[in-house]
């Protein structure tokens, strides 16, 4: 018999739904929330309000898209964390609303667990085990999966994300919220060549991107003493070279990752897997290596619910259920790794 899943992501400032069928994705819906914008980044009280105002109507259009009634799902997922903790109480609390109303199972999902399983919604798959780089707004790792609900976390930055050094070297370039998309596209017209920054000296296969985002931050204030201009002269070779800079970070890790585990199944997912420049330079280390590299397409990369609907039908299918009347809060906040 078809398994029916409905599945809710609210970790951020995404309130998305989407409907799942045998394994199939029939429905993602994703509603975003562009009051932010004003603002520099995300404020989590004003995330929770709108995810509240969306959560429904967004339900109910995946429902209507994928052509079923409420009563027709077999099952309920949600992202249980990491994420801003009133964010994620919206998905939880309606999602354990309809599991409980309908007697149907609940499902707990991480939402980075997610991202990487993102990989399994349409071909090609890889194989396992394979290596995912997963970069997003608050996480950046490289995890080893040996199933789709095994997997280790191999390295990690140790101070802020890929995702967050884009926005936030967007902002001292006077980019608004969220930089990176806006860094990606500017730096299209820009030299990757034309400015270096420091680059980060940690053992093994962890991250860092404190120092260089101070780097960018040193390396403008001196410029701008001298030339008040010197972004708006220099916006596209600016963006151009700090992608390249990050980019670089992000796939040295990955090159030795892969030479330490023998791997070369090589996938990346979360937000700046969407990054233009981080898919092309994949690409191009990926035939030097000989890997097999795994890009999800766009609409998977970003908050949605899809991955979280397909992590629960692998976790429906292991019978990892939660406990309907009391899905822990506090572990919602607490999921960070
Ligand atoms: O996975 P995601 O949607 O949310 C989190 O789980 O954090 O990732 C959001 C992050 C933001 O930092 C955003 O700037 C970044 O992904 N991002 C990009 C691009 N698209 C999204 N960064 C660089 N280039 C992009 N095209
Ligand atoms: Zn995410």
């Amino acid at each position: 018999m078809p398994v029916t899943i409905l599945g809710i992501e609210s970790s951020c400032d995404e309130t998305s739904a989407a409907v799942l069928i045998d394994g199939q994705i029939v429905a993602n819906y994703i509603a975003n929330q562009s009051i932010h914008e004003q603002y520099g980044g995300v404020v989590p009280e004003l995330a929770s309000r709108a995810h509240q105002a969306n959560i429904v109507p967004v339900v109910d259009f995946a429902l209507k898209t994928a052509g079923i009634s409420l009563q027709q799902i077999d099952a309920v997922a949600f992202t249980q964390g990491p994420g801003l903790l009133g964010s994620l109480m919206v998905g939880a609390g309606y999602a354990k609303g309809i599991a409980l109303a309908l007697n149907i199972p609940l499902i707990t999902v991480h939402h980075m667990q997610a991202h990487i399983l993102a990989h399994f919604i349409e071909d090609p798959k890889p194989d396992f085990p394979f290596l995912c780089l997963t970069v997003s707004g608050g996480h950046t790792q490289i995890v080893r999966v040996d199933s789709h609900l095994e997997m280790e976390i191999i390295g990690k930055t140790n101070d802020d994300a890929a995702g967050e050094a884009f926005d936030k070297c967007a902002k001292m370039l006077g980019l608004p919220y969220p930089g990176g998309p806006l860094i990606d596209k500017t730096a299209a017209n820009g030299n990757p060549n034309a400015f270096t920054f420091a680059e980060p000296k940690i053992p093994g296969l962890d991250f860092s991107f404190s120092g260089f985002k101070t780097s960018v931050l040193y390396f403008l204030q001196d410029h701008l003493k001298q030339d008040p201009n010197f972004v708006e002269q220099h916006l596209p070779d600016l963006c151009a070279s700090i992608q390249h800079s990050i980019v670089e970070i992000l796939l040295k890790k990955v090159k030795r990752a892969s030479r330490e585990t023998g791997i070369k199944q090589i996938a990346i997912a979360g937000g700046v897997s969407a990054n233009s420049y981080l898919r092309k330079q994949l690409f191009a280390l990926g035939e030097k290596e000989n890997w097999e590299v795994f890009i999800p397409k766009f609409e998977y990369c970003t908050d949605n619910a899809a991955m979280i609907a397909i992590t629960g039908y692998y976790k429906f299918l292991n019978n990892q259920f939660a406990d309907q009347t009391a899905v822990p809060l506090a572990r919602m906040s607490g999921l960070q790794s």
